[in-house]
């Protein structure tokens, strides 16, 4: 008597699907044989160059191949029942497809399509024009530089005076006057600004962090211009955005991303 040889159903399913097949010697020691043979062919095909896409192709279809032999004689596919072979050989055509079609894609792609740091668009938050060495002091160099800003920016909205007149003012909400002190809603001071800058003033005045820190320094300096002096900046309120002037060399280090919505943006733009 079999171990298990009361359960009849069993019985009946190891008959039908005949699972304990042993392979003749014959069949083992030719099995492993041409595994070998094949094993030196992907070895030798991966010292000729075809070309990436070939050789990748070749390696691709004798590891198939193999796989196949593997799975026929020695897990016994080959012998096993109809369903199972055909379950195998889909899921082993599915397999194959999406590498294909994946290898297609990767092989095909264009050289540029990779993100590389010579990017443009990772450059875009470094390359704000004129470099400042201390950007949140007021200058006449960083002025000039935020008045082009404001005027392809923000004069729209907030005129070019200042007075919160652009064209673009006929918004719920009015656009800042910036030549009086009061009605703001951030802090007069110069890193407030700068920080405001950034994260903008929902829901109306948009963010502008895909500008250069420095160029939104020079923006801060140009707007806090228009009106009487604003409140003066110390170490702790500068530290808190991120220029210590204790430690200028942490000022370059700041933020050098950019929103990625804004990065996609530009880069389907290229
Ligand atoms: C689409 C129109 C629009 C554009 C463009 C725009 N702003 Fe504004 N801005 C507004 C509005 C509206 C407000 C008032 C928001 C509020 O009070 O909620 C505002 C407020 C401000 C404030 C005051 C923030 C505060 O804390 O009170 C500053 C400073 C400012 N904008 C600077 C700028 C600069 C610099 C630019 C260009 C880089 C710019 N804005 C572009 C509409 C705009």
């Amino acid at each position: 008597m079999s171990h298990h040889g009361d359960h009849g159903s069993e019985n009946d399913y190891e008959r039908k699907f005949d699972l304990h097949h042993i392979l003749s010697k014959a069949t083992s020691r030719n099995t492993l044989v041409t595994l070998l043979i094949l094993t030196i062919i992907t070895v030798g095909a991966s010292r000729i160059d075809l070309g990436q896409s070939l050789n990748f192709a070749l390696a691709m279809f004798i590891a198939t191949v193999k796989a196949m032999v593997v799975t026929m004689f020695f897990m016994g596919l080959k012998y096993d029942s109809k369903e199972n072979r055909g379950i195998f050989y889909s899921a082993a055509f599915f397999v194959l497809a999406f590498i294909a079609l994946t290898a297609q894609d990767i092989f095909t792609r264009h050289a540029g399509w990779q993100i590389g740091k010579n990017d443009v668009f990772l450059q875009v938050a470094n390359v704000g024009g004129p470099s400042f060495e201390k950007p949140y002091e007021k200058s006449e160099a960083i002025l000039a530089h935020g008045k082009k800003l404001f005027e392809t920016n923000c004069a729209v909205c907030h005129g070019a005076g200042g007075l919160g007149d652009g064209p673009g003012s006929a918004l719920p909400v009015k656009p800042r006057n910036f030549t009086v002190a009061d009605g703001w809603k951030n802090p007069r001071r110069p890193s407030a600004i700068f920080k405001m800058l950034e994260v903008g003033v929902p829901p109306y005045m948009p963010p502008y962090a895909q500008l250069a820190p420095n160029d939104r320094w020079a923006l801060t300096h140009y707007v806090l211009n228009f009106g009487p002096a604003p409140e003066a900046d110390t170490q702790q309120t500068l530290a808190a955005v991120g220029f210590d002037p204790l430690k200028p060399a942490a000022a370059a280090a700041v933020k050098k991303t950019i929103p990625i919505d804004f990065a996609i943006d530009r880069y389907l733009k290229q």
